[in-house]
């Protein structure tokens, strides 16, 4: 495996497993069963980073997985995430009560004393809002509860305004990075500010695969490889998510090979 720094001198591993569909039957959807086959699979294929959610439900299925692993819980980095309500505007202004509850609430699905990575999974209406919630982040993060705080899906505008005040820097920003939306505002924001990108979806698109397993066939790798050794040599962490064992070993062993300066910027030409 290999690692990234963040700007807290902890590390990470390049590649995680994204996990909203896990634990459920029919998709992200779909009805949950609590199982923990793609969990064990994954960590049988030597994933050690997992991405949840409190809103995917599945919490416990994480934690139950880990826990029932026989493998320390210090080898593991556990990412969740605070559901931002407000964002659909209807809910009340998240504060100080609500972001200890739902700290309060992932630890105890997932069965665990501290959180690796601990991130807002939206932002927020307000700046006030950001304050109270960014203040509780810091707060847990200085107590060792969550090892690591971030946020998923700001753009430079929201980055700006948490940098503008925060006393604990973000150290990851996690948006949707894939050739179809290849985030490059943000991802070059957060290169000049020592936040470190994560590719959600990184494989979840369609259009340019045909041009990428023709660059990829020159390696004799698959599209899906080539695209996630492209990520990690960008400074991009990626979580991809499978059901199928034989593709969760294939996304994690994608940095046996070295993509030439040609194909790096054939493979960036493909991104719009
Ligand atoms: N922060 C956010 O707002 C946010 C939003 C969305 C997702 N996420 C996180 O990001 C994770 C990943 O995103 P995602 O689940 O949307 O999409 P993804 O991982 O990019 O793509 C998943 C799809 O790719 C297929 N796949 C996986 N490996 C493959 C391979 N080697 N070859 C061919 N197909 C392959 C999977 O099918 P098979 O199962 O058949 O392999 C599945 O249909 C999520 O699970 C979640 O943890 C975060």
């Amino acid at each position: 495996m290999e690692y990234f720094t963040l700007n807290n001198g902890n590390r990470i591993p390049a590649i995680g497993s994204g996990t909203n569909s896990f634990g459920k039957e029919g998709g992200f959807a779909g009805i949950y069963t609590g199982t923990t086959k793609e969990m064990n699979s994954c960590i049988e294929a030597g994933y050690r980073l997992f991405d949840t959610a409190e809103s995917y439900g599945n919490e416990e299925v994480i934690g139950t997985a880990v826990r029932d692993s026989g493998i320390s819980r210090s080898e593991f980095f556990i990412e969740t995430k605070m559901k931002i309500k407000s964002r659909e505007g209807t809910d009340p202004v998240l504060g100080r009560k609500e972001t200890e509850d739902a700290i309060a609430r992932s630890l105890d699905k997932l069965k665990t004393d501290y959180i690796d990575v601990y991130m807002m999974h939206h932002p927020v209406n307000t700046p006030e809002e950001l304050r109270e919630i960014w203040a509780v982040f810091e707060e847990q993060y200085d107590r060792g509860v969550l090892r690591n705080i971030g946020v998923c899906n700001f753009t430079p505008k929201d980055l700006d305004e948490l940098l503008s005040f925060c006393r604990v820097k973000p150290v990851i920003d996690q948006i949707r990075i894939n050739p179809e939306t290849p985030s490059s505002e943000t991802v070059d924001y957060c290169r000049r500010n020592g936040i470190v990108p994560m590719a959600w979806g990184p494989l979840n698109f369609s259009r340019g695969r045909d041009e990428l397993a023709q660059i990829a066939g020159r390696y004799g790798v698959s599209w899906s490889k080539l695209l996630l050794n492209y990520n990690w040599r960008n400074g991009v962490i990626s979580i991809p998510k499978s059901h199928d064992p034989a593709h969760q070993k294939d996304n994690i062993d994608v940095f046996g090979f070295s993509i030439s300066d040609e194909d790096m910027d054939a493979i960036r030409g493909l991104c719009i």
